[in-house]
């Protein structure tokens, strides 16, 4: 077969009417429909091409967050698809299997187009997840759950409110696009593929009844081993994978995921069934970034609050490069958060496009269990100092900053040119 590791893709960026609350609708934007996208699934050695065509009347680009592909090909703020345009990428899937996702990135408008609905699932899968035996049938034991929060108007509209403080807060969270839902599930045990798609909230995730659950993944692919806990501190721009293990409910019990008190969503537990899927106690083999050979050190600070948030001291400037750092020399970034005012979060989710990177330390210690695996999203909380390794592997110009999208569009972004 000729087209054996080609995988084509059609992508049509659209506006829609979606009705989130029965009887009322709202303008919403989508990916081949009218809100979210897509799950866009690819394997390891993958050529992929894409052709995303921007329906809008309005500018847009598509983000791969997580991808690591040259800048040409990141969708960042540089690969603006006028209205009516086309954009066809190509690249090559050369990193770990994965839970990745897509989203705009244009200046001024990225919040605002991801709260009306842009944003998809970008699913990488290696010879490694496909040798393990993990729940891996999409859509009945394999779930994708994107956590976003929405405001509405009376009349069911969005209503998109940047408080001027931390970014924009919705009341209702919604799962996948529809309001606190609900899912059947059988006794056996089900992977969930979270993504906080949210602009703003982070999400502290447990079931109701406290049990365990176990993490396997993290942004950039499975961790070492399972990371068993009873909660998941997730920020916007993260993903995680977890496995909750359903078969030691009953037939009608009922199980909430809930998030600071508040309701994400329902599981209803239905009947007994025959579960071959495994948890191995090794899941992956991470090769260490290793500190020694490190031979550059970046000094990023985040500082601010509301529309007056900055990075090292100043804004983002589309015409400026900030630094620069050859491909594939490996170097130490130390991100640091001023104890500030700012009030719901507490803290900056600091992303880097292009690259996965690993956690050397938070506040000098141990990073946490579940952040110890391939990353690309990192939260600094208010007074931390957090060291990462970061390495290159793809030339371009890519974008880091905080992926509080207020706090991105207010300026709390730079770029730097891998040579
Ligand atoms: Cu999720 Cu700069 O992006
Ligand atoms: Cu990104
Ligand atoms: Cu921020």
């Amino acid at each position: 077969n000729p087209n054996e590791g080609i995988s084509e893709f059609e992508i049509s960026v659209q506006e829609g009417e979606t009705e989130f609350i029965p009887g009322q609708t709202t303008p919403t934007l989508g990916y081949n429909g009218s809100y979210l996208g897509p799950v866009i699934k690819v394997s390891r050695g993958d050529e992929v091409r894409m052709h995303v065509r921007n329906e809008l009347s309005d500018e847009t680009s598509v983000h791969w967050h997580g991808l690591e592909v040259e800048g040409t090909a990141d969708g960042g703020p540089h690969q603006v698809i006028p209205e009516k345009d086309i954009w066809e990428p190509v690249f090559s899937i050369d990193q770990p299997a994965a839970t990745l996702w897509f989203h705009p990135h244009v200046i001024g408008t990225t919040a605002i187009q991801v709260y009306y609905g842009l944003a998809g699932l970008f699913i990488v899968e290696d010879e490694n997840s496909k040798s393990l035996n993990l729940p891996d049938e999409y859509g009945v034991n394999d779930i994708p759950l994107i956590i976003q929060d929405r405001s509405f108007t009376e009349d069911g509209s969005f209503l998109y409110y940047d408080n001027m403080m931390d970014g924009a807060y919705g009341d209702y969270i919604m799962v996948n696009g529809a309001i606190t839902p609900y899912l059947d599930v059988d006794q056996l045990k089900m992977r969930f593929r979270i993504v906080n798609g949210a602009n703003a909230r982070n999400f502290d995730l447990r079931l109701s009844d406290r049990s365990e659950f176990q993490q396997i993944a993290s942004d950039g692919g499975l961790l070492e081993s399972p990371v068993v806990s009873d909660s998941l501190f997730i920020t916007p721009g993260e993903r995680a994978e977890i496995i909750v293990d359903f078969s030691d409910y009953e037939e009608g019990d009922v199980l909430e995921l809930i998030s600071d008190g508040e309701l994400v969503m329902t599981f209803r537990v239905g009947e007994e069934a025959e579960d071959v899927t495994e948890i191995p106690e090794k899941l992956a083999e991470i090769e260490r970034m290793d500190p020694d050979l490190v031979s550059g050190f970046k000094s990023i600070e985040l500082d601010g609050m509301g529309h007056m948030v900055t990075l090292n001291g100043r804004q983002f400037d589309m015409d400026r490069i900030d630094d620069d750092v050859a491909e594939g020399e490996l170097e130490i970034w130390e991100i640091s958060t001023f104890r500030s005012m700012m009030m719901g979060s507490a803290g900056h989710p600091f992303h880097i496009h292009g690259t996965q990177f690993q956690v050397l330390s938070r506040n000098g210690e141990e990073p946490y269990q579940n952040e110890k695996g391939w990353k690309d999203t990192i939260f600094v909380q208010a007074g931390e100092t957090v060291r990462i390794l970061v390495r290159f592997r793809f030339k371009g110009l890519f974008m880091y900053h905080c992926h509080i999208l207020e706090h991105e569009e207010a300026g709390m972004m730079g770029q730097l040119e891998v040579y």
